[in-house]
């Protein structure tokens, strides 16, 4: 498909592959509508503004995600508020979403959206968040850039929300080296996106804009690198379970070794194999595993650092915290990517047996 790309001469912007892939993308998500984006990043910052978030509304999100979910909430000059995680997906806590909500409700503090993250290749506890969400009129963003290929209840993630997004980023499951999607219930919405992410030229000869647009759509040839890929996502999904059965079979038994359960709503894709560790039990502490690894040439890394610790959000509001504090004082991603063999993964094994 690249070569085909680079060979029909739809270098430039846009092109046959563009259309194609979101047309993938859609069939895969199971979602009506989609945009081919420069990264997940953008894809965040298009689902604020088409909801029409503006400066000094509320965003609620999960305070255990990446940095990027909620600075899209800053782009659009509103107001992350954070709240905490569960311990059956690490994701967001469905009853402390919902008692919070009602209690926003009463007042009158409700939020104009929330993002909602399927971390780590987990889906969220999507139907009651979605009813909380639905029964207050909170607009809902999946942000589903660790998760393609994951499922909830049979359904693909990517198709809980209003508006859900990928990213392609290197790291992720299928990458276009950086890319992301943005997919939506309604064409209106999709619509806009695409306009604002072509520097929202009017469709007139001349040069002609009446909102501020960006630069951020995919290439032609990046989107043919992601068809590719997309075509060969059910393998890749199947190699990081494997990936996550190796360690858990090799691990699962070591004291204080407890692996992110996988949730019995769904199927997680395992996108990063991801663990804690009480130091005590395990007799060494996460930061002890890493710099072990280190040594060996190998990286793993802490889980997210909540955002509600991040020096970028301070003061920001959040409903509780403890559970992803804890997962991220003890929390490691172990070496996970498709590319990772089975001798490499013996290594990391041995590594951490050895310690
Ligand atoms: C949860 C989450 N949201 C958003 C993003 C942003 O995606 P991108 O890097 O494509 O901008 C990432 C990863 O990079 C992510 O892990």
């Amino acid at each position: 498909m690249l070569t085909d790309a680079v060979a029909s001469g739809w270098i430039a912007p846009l092109g046959p592959h563009v259309d194609a892939f979101e047309a993938e993308a859609c069939a895969v998500t199971a979602m009506p509508h989609a945009v081919a984006l420069s990264s997940g990043t953008a894809a965040l910052h298009l689902a604020l503004l088409v909801l029409g978030v503006a400066p000094g509304d509320r965003v609620w999100t999960s305070t255990l995600t990446f940095a990027a979910t909620a600075n899209a909430i800053a782009y659009v000059g509103a107001h992350p508020v954070f709240v905490d995680s569960d311990r059956v997906s690490w994701n967001l806590d469905p009853g402390l979403l919902t008692e919070q909500l009602d209690r926003a409700a009463r007042a009158g503090t409700l939020p104009k959206a929330l993002i909602g993250v399927d971390l780590y290749g987990q889906c969220a506890d999507w139907e009651p968040i979605l009813a909380a969400c639905r029964r207050h009129g909170v607009a809902v963003i999946e942000d589903a850039a660790e998760a393609l290929g994951a499922t909830y209840r049979d359904r693909p993630a990517g198709s809980f929300g209003d508006l859900a997004i990928l990213s392609f980023n290197g790291n992720k499951i299928i990458t276009t080296s950086g890319g992301g999607m943005l997919l939506g219930t309604r064409k209106d919405w999709i619509d806009r996106a695409r306009h604002l992410a072509t520097q929202a030229r009017e469709p007139v000869r001349h040069y002609e804009h009446k909102d501020i647009g960006f630069n951020y759509r995919l290439s032609n040839l990046l989107a043919a690198v992601g068809r590719a890929q997309l075509a060969d996502l059910e393998r890749r999904v199947a190699a990081r379970r494997a990936i996550q059965g190796r360690y858990r079979a090799a691990l699962g038994e070591l004291p204080g070794w407890s692996f992110l359960p996988e949730a019995s709503f769904g199927r997680a894709t395992h996108w990063l194999t991801c663990a804690t560790i009480d130091p005590v039990a395990f007799g060494q502490h996460r930061d002890q595993v890493i710099d072990r690894l280190a040594a060996h040439d190998m990286e793993a890394r802490p889980v997210w650092k909540p955002l509600h610790l991040q020096p970028v959000f301070a003061g920001a509001e959040a409903f509780r915290g403890s559970v992803a504090e804890a997962l991220f004082r003890d929390g490691i991603c172990l070496p996970s990517g498709s590319s990772l063999t089975p001798a490499d993964q013996e290594r990391v094994i041995a590594a951490i047996r050895a310690t």
